[in-house]
């Protein structure tokens, strides 16, 4: 009944198998490419048929484990049952989950944290060796085999092409109305053969909506019916309004000084409850017609989408919460106007980037009095998440912009510190650092000027003499000096957090 509906190429009809079946293909020492991405569009069935074969496979004494490709942060059905029964030696690009986490930072799992846009490139060139096997969710399949792409695109264009065979997911739970608002781009090409994408608008369409794929790949399909992972909205609360306050004021100085148009320039956000109280801010701040080209749709650009302010998002997929997706599905029609998925080589294109002049709004761990940023590692050891996109538009946007609270861990760690213990951004690439306490607009200082902006604007009162008393003394020792520091000192900052050092 359900592959009458969505399965309609009647050659492809026999390739209709279980989970446990097309998991069967996967063997040790494969590497597979998922799809996935911010928790949309990633396959629901096969992983946990492959996470028990893995544990079957060790139970009768066999080693399996897989090298795992994505988009970026998947679901615990996906990398969260693969790492339970340590079925993953080498992940990348992007993980946000739990048990990976912890495998990541013990030693177990292999993790490369790659900037978003530059996967499919290192997959095309080569230096990541050899895809065996793809595994994409799509919402159907056309009668001449074309795929109806999902709820998210990431790489999966670079994963069909890629891989040597090629498993599909059909998933009955994604809107049959998400069919025309992909846009995959079949221009790029590797140097030296690559030409300019035409992409100047956040709106221009430049590709198909479809996916292809060569028949003789097609090992199997999976009927699936579930929902992405799309978690409930936490509303913003009293610290991440005051930080959304500070980007906002920024905003209208910024306009009345002529530096930014009154429909600013297109929005890139990150996740979380700090962008969100951004885009809650803007859609009350009297704003129309603004655009975002970013990477991820969530609850708050759609509420821009349906009141006027924000007239188009392109992004490489939704990340919605489940009331947020009930509004979409139910109005379909009039947000596929408006929204466009693309694959993630363009949705994060530097080239794109710093061609539409994208206003990137980025989370941070901590940040140093000179503007470097740690938007990855506690402690300089422990892997977090990853760099994600956020390097794809901090160095190649118009503004810079990265948000956090001033402390962490209930005031026990200041945000900003005399040094990195590891750097994603470096000074160069940071232009606004905002916290609750206030807004460091960077442009235009040297690093001594910037360090006493960052400390009186932005640390946590409770912190600032401390950070000032460095500053000085830093200054004072080492006379003459661009970027004054006292490195010992310096590192020993983190040694006070050596108890959270754990998490
Ligand atoms: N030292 C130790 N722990 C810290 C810390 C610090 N300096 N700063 C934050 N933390 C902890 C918090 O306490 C919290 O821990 P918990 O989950 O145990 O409560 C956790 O890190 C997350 O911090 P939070 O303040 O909730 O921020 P967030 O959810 O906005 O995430 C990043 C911040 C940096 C982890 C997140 O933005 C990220 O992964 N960024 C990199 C990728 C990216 O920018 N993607 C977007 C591109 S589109």
């Amino acid at each position: 009944m359900f592959s009458e509906s969505r399965i309609l190429c009647p050659q492809l009809k026999n390739k209709v198998m279980s989970a446990e079946q097309a998991a069967a293909f996967i063997n040790d020492g494969d590497t597979v490419g998922m799809s996935g991405f911010t928790g949309a569009g990633y396959p629901k069935a096969l992983p946990g048929a492959l996470a028990k074969r893995a544990e079957a496979q060790r139970q009768a004494g066999n080693h399996f484990q897989i090298n795992l490709w994505t988009g970026a942060s998947t679901a615990p059905e996906l990398d969260g049952a693969l790492a339970a029964v340590d079925g993953i030696n080498m992940r990348l690009p992007f993980q946000s989950d739990p048990v990976c986490r912890k495998q990541i930072n013990n030693g177990q799992m292999h993790y490369i944290d790659i900037h978003l846009s530059e996967v499919s490139q290192y997959a095309w060139s080569g230096f990541l060796g050899k895809l065996d096997i793809a595994v994409i969710e799509v919402t159907a399949i056309h009668e001449d085999g074309r795929l109806v792409p999902s709820s998210s695109i990431g790489n999966n264009k670079t994963w069909i092409e890629q891989a040597d065979k090629i498993i599909l997911e059909v998933n009955s739970g994604q809107s049959l109305k998400l069919e025309g608002m992909h846009d995959i781009y079949y221009g790029t090409a590797l140097p030296p053969n690559r030409k300019p994408i035409m992409l100047t608008k956040a709106d221009d369409r430049i590709g198909d909506a479809y996916f292809t794929i060569p028949p003789e790949k097609l090992l199997a399909i999976v009927e699936t019916s579930a929902p992405d992972r799309n978690s409930p909205f936490t509303p913003p609360d009293a610290c991440s309004r005051q930080i959304a306050d500070h980007i906002l004021d920024f905003f209208r100085f910024e306009i009345q000084k002529g530096r930014l148009p009154k429909e600013l320039l297109p929005l890139q956000s990150g996740v979380g409850n700090i962008p969100n109280a951004v885009l809650e801010g803007l859609d009350t701040g009297g704003y129309k017609n603004l655009t975002a080209y970013t990477e991820v749709i969530q609850d708050g650009m759609l509420k821009m989408l349906k009141s006027g302010t924000l007239s188009v998002a392109s992004a490489t997929a939704f990340s919605l919460s489940p009331t947020a997706l009930d509004e979409l599905n139910k109005n379909m029609d009039f947000y596929r106007e408006k929204i466009i998925l693309r694959q993630q080589d363009i949705s994060n294109h530097p080239e794109i980037a710093r061609r539409l002049g994208v206003i990137a709004m980025n989370g941070l761990l901590e940040a140093d009095i000179y503007g470097n940023v740690n938007s990855t590692h506690v402690m300089g050891t422990r892997m977090m998440n990853g760099i994600g996109g956020s390097g794809d538009f901090a160095r190649n946007g118009y503004l810079s912009i990265f948000v956090t609270p001033s402390t962490a861990k209930n005031g026990a760690i200041s945000s900003i510190v005399p040094m990195v213990s590891h750097v994603d951004h470096t000074e160069h690439d940071v232009k606004v650092i905002v916290t609750e306490q206030g807004l460091a607009d960077l442009r235009g200082l040297s690093p001594r000027q910037r360090a006493k902006v960052i400390i009186d604007k932005c640390a946590h009162p409770d912190y600032r003499d401390r950070l000032h008393d460095y500053f000085e003394r830093a200054c004072a020792s080492a006379r003459g000096m661009h970027t004054p520091h006292i490195l010992g000192e310096a590192l020993s900052w983190h040694e006070n957090y050596e108890q959270f050092g754990k998490m």
